[in-house]
């Protein structure tokens, strides 16, 4: 894995040199950790731990950024709901003029429920059932990436049914090793993602003559947490080289659909540039006179979120800081050995000797674990810490494991607050389920 793992020989960064490389938060000596303009303790207080907490500045900035970067290349931001499907996040996305890339009916139905234009949604997926197909071509949604020959003649059938017609583009699967973590590199020919590059402008050539279906490009997506743009450029070439082979042979190729994966730095290494993945699409689609879509998620709104928790208590003579927060609400540590910076929240606290320590969870598994041998200003039962770099891939993962209610969200806006998701009730968790009567 390119990025950090759990544990790691390194020195880790200081806590003052976390906050200082993520412009969104600051430590104040009264306020403690401030994200925007907000006192996490602040909300901390009034919702309790563990809490997540999303910067929407955070993110309307990072939009503004990308877009600013991707300038002069008919380029369009479709974010990538799946890093974080709340309504509120999909609203400021929206504002500041994304579409969404969905993979299920029901992230479709989010993205139209917080107001994105149909004609500015992409549905990706290796799996669309006949369902979610139905559901996309009612809502006549921008377009349907095809990632199987068996899709494309499902998604004929579906369009026959109902009389709609499907834009869509051939996710090709470009054979390019991403340099992630096994489980989230997705462009190798090992993997299940798309369709094999030398298959790809048959089945082209193939959905061209379908009833129902109208080809409109190629889709790619090499996987996620990428820091490093050599793939992203071979992965482009080889699709530029896919368009001008489907246009010499009469096939109109409108649009190329670049896939995300932008990495961020989640300790201290510096996240993908903008300007660099502009860059690799200048430098592959410049002269082809295609229009672009990029689908990033993680880069977007990573970064902009924070799971706060409580130490609950420390045991082992501090070996172990035990925190009220879990695997269940964060996987990423458990799933992919993850790292995610931790800081205190109050100023003294952050400002005390460190020790090493690993920071788990209740539940009970080691491997609710997000730190190992973490060196951190030494914790006591009361403290609260954020895990930084939440805002991605954090409560979309989060489980009900171990009867653990989903906990509650609040959103950031400068120096404004609000409350965009309660703690769920406990007793919500068996609220939908009964007990057959037999069983007395
Ligand atoms: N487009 C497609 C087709 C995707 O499959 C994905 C992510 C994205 C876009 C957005 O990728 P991003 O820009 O966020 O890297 N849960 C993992 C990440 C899984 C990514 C899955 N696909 C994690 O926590 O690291």
């Amino acid at each position: 894995m390119s990025a950090p793992a759990l544990d790691r020989s390194e020195p880790d960064p200081a806590v003052a040199a976390l906050i200082a490389a993520r412009p969104h938060l600051a430590m104040h000596a009264r306020d403690g950790l401030v994200l925007e303009d907000v006192p996490l303790n602040a909300i901390a207080d009034a919702l309790g731990t563990p809490c997540w907490v999303y910067g929407a500045g955070t993110m309307r900035a990072r939009l503004a950024e990308l877009t600013a970067a991707l300038a002069g290349l008919r380029a369009h931001v479709h974010y990538a709901v799946k890093a974080n499907d709340h309504l509120a996040v999909l609203r400021v996305l929206a504002g500041g003029g994304a579409g969404a890339d969905v993979v299920s009916e029901g992230e479709l139905r989010r993205a139209l429920r917080a107001g994105i234009a149909p004609r500015d949604i992409v549905f990706s997926g290796v799996g669309k059932t006949v369902a979610d197909l139905r559901a996309a071509l009612s809502a006549d949604i921008g377009q349907i990436n095809v990632e199987s020959a068996a899709e494309l003649a499902m998604i004929s059938a579906v369009a026959g049914t109902t009389g709609a017609s499907a834009r869509v583009a051939l996710r090709v699967n470009p054979d390019v090793d991403a340099g992630t973590h096994a489980k989230i590199t997705t462009g190798r020919a090992d993997n299940k993602f798309g369709i094999p590059y030398a298959e790809a402008a048959g089945l082209y050539a193939h959905a061209a003559t379908l009833p129902g279906v109208e080809p409109v490009g190629i889709a790619l997506h090499i996987g996620s947490q990428i820091l490093s743009f050599a793939p992203y450029r071979a992965a482009y070439a080889r699709a530029a080289q896919l368009v001008a082979a489907l246009r010499a042979a009469g096939q109109r190729v409108r649009r190329v659909d670049c896939g995300g994966g932008l990495g961020i730095g989640y300790r201290d290494e510096p996240g993908a540039a903008p300007a660099a993945f502009a860059g690799a699409l200048r430098g592959a689609f410049a002269g082809l006179d295609v229009e672009l879509m990029v689908e990033p998620g993680r880069w977007l709104v990573g970064p902009a979120g924070v799971l706060l928790a409580g130490v609950v208590l420390t045991k082992g003579d501090e070996r172990f800081t035990v925190v009220d927060a879990a695997m269940n609400d964060l996987v990423r540590p458990a799933m992919y050995d993850a790292w995610h910076a931790i800081v205190p929240l109050s100023a003294a606290a952050a400002l005390r000797p460190v020790a090493a320590t690993d920071v788990v969870g209740p539940v009970c598994e080691s491997g609710d674990t997000f730190a190992r041998g973490r060196v951190l200003p030494r914790l006591a039962a009361g403290d609260r810490v954020a895990l930084l770099d939440a805002g991605a891939y954090g409560a979309v993962m989060s489980s009900t494991y171990n009867a653990r209610p989903l906990a509650p969200i609040a959103l950031v806006d400068g120096a404004r607050w609000a409350v965009i998701r309660p703690r769920q009730p406990v007793d919500e968790l068996w609220r939908a389920e009964c007990v057959p009567e037999f069983l007395g």
